[in-house]
């Protein structure tokens, strides 16, 4: 890889069609742009209507010839999820990137509309059930890529198979951690099924390093109540280790668009000596054991009621 690989490297992408989800800012807004600069068409997905909007009109203030669309997904409600789906496939016909992006940290325990606990739906449930149900769209374009976004925090992450809502056991680190080592296994695992099915479609995984952006900022609305003593700390950590949210786009935009990134390689943001370039990471060791990755991918069907029946096989 370039090790000095950025925005500029991004390869013509005119006639392209590309879904990013978590686009209202953040780390989410940088990819959607460069993506739009660089000639795809973006759809910028979602929950908030009016910070949406916003992100698209700022896109094309900076950038009047992009493509850009808001279609609203909550990925704490399945029926969002479900909804999205079939306006995108009334919209268009096929799709060559889908970045699975959007993400929460922090808070209390709270379950969403659907039940489960807020961390696993968003960061992950939410994200398995929408490229399911855009399986078949990703796999009418040759070379389509999936590109699911992961944190260093998955070292740390468990699935707790006896207890995924956190009901027994709460700590916000332990239910992010769970969640992102959740969509490193789901990453790797649709990547296996893919192949298996000759599909043509890539699954890739990626993290940004530690970006300045909206998590932790403190969402009251979300939340109930304002920062704990250990949200605000790692809200400051975070701050002061962060590198600015452009930078920490870089990694998924190398997994989403460079001719030469493999779904094997775990793409991530650098920090010193060279923040801000996408270097290859160390997988955990956790996210490629395969029996908990089928074991995640078969309750996550019944959790969502999407079944992944084109890519499905008994050979793994
Ligand atoms: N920043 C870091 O240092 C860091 C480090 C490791 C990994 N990450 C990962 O990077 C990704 C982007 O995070 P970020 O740092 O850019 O955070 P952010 O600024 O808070 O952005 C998160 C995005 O997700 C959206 N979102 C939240 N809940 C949603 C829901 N229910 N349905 C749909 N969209 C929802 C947010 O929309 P609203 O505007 O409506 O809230 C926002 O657009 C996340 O997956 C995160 O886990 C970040």
């Amino acid at each position: 890889m370039n090790p000095k690989w950025n925005a500029a490297n991004i390869p013509d992408l005119r006639g392209r069609t590309a879904i990013v989800t978590g686009a209202s800012g953040g780390v989410g807004y940088e990819i959607a742009f460069q993506l739009a600069v660089h000639g795809a068409h973006v759809i910028l997905a979602s929950r908030n209507h009016d910070r949406t909007s916003e992100a698209a009109r700022r896109i094309k203030a900076a950038a009047p010839k992009t493509s850009v669309e808001v279609q609203l997904l909550d990925l704490a409600d399945l029926h969002s999820v479900r909804r999205f789906t079939t306006t995108f496939s009334e919209r268009h016909h096929g799709l060559d990137i889908l970045v699975n992006n959007a993400g929460a940290s922090g808070g209390p325990h709270r379950l969403t509309k659907d039940g489960l606990e807020a961390h696993f739906q968003i960061n992950y449930l939410g994200h398995f059930a929408l490229t399911g149900l855009l399986m078949s769209r990703l796999s009418l374009r040759a070379g389509s890529r999936v590109v699911s976004m992961s944190s260093d925090i998955a070292s740390q992450g468990r699935i707790h198979f006896e207890d995924l809502q956190s009901q027994h056991k709460y700590g916000f680190v332990r239910a992010y951690a769970q969640s992102k080592l959740a969509n490193l296994l789901f990453a790797f695992e649709l990547d296996r099924r893919c192949r298996q099915a000759g599909n043509g479609v890539m699954s890739l995984a990626t993290n940004p390093g530690v970006a300045r952006s909206g998590l932790l900022i403190g969402k009251d609305a979300d939340w109930g109540r304002p920062r704990s003593g250990t949200e605000n700390l790692l809200r400051i950590l975070q701050n002061i280790l962060a590198q600015p949210a452009e930078k920490g786009a870089l990694p998924a935009l190398y997994q989403a668009t460079d001719p030469s990134a493999t779904s094997s390689e775990y793409v991530i943001g650098t920090k010193w000596p060279r923040p801000g370039y996408p270097s290859s990471g160390k997988i955990p060791r956790a996210a490629l054991d395969r029996t908990t990755a089928r074991q995640l991918w078969e309750i996550s069907e019944k959790l969502t009621g999407v079944y992944y029946t084109s890519i499905n096989t008994d050979h793994l």
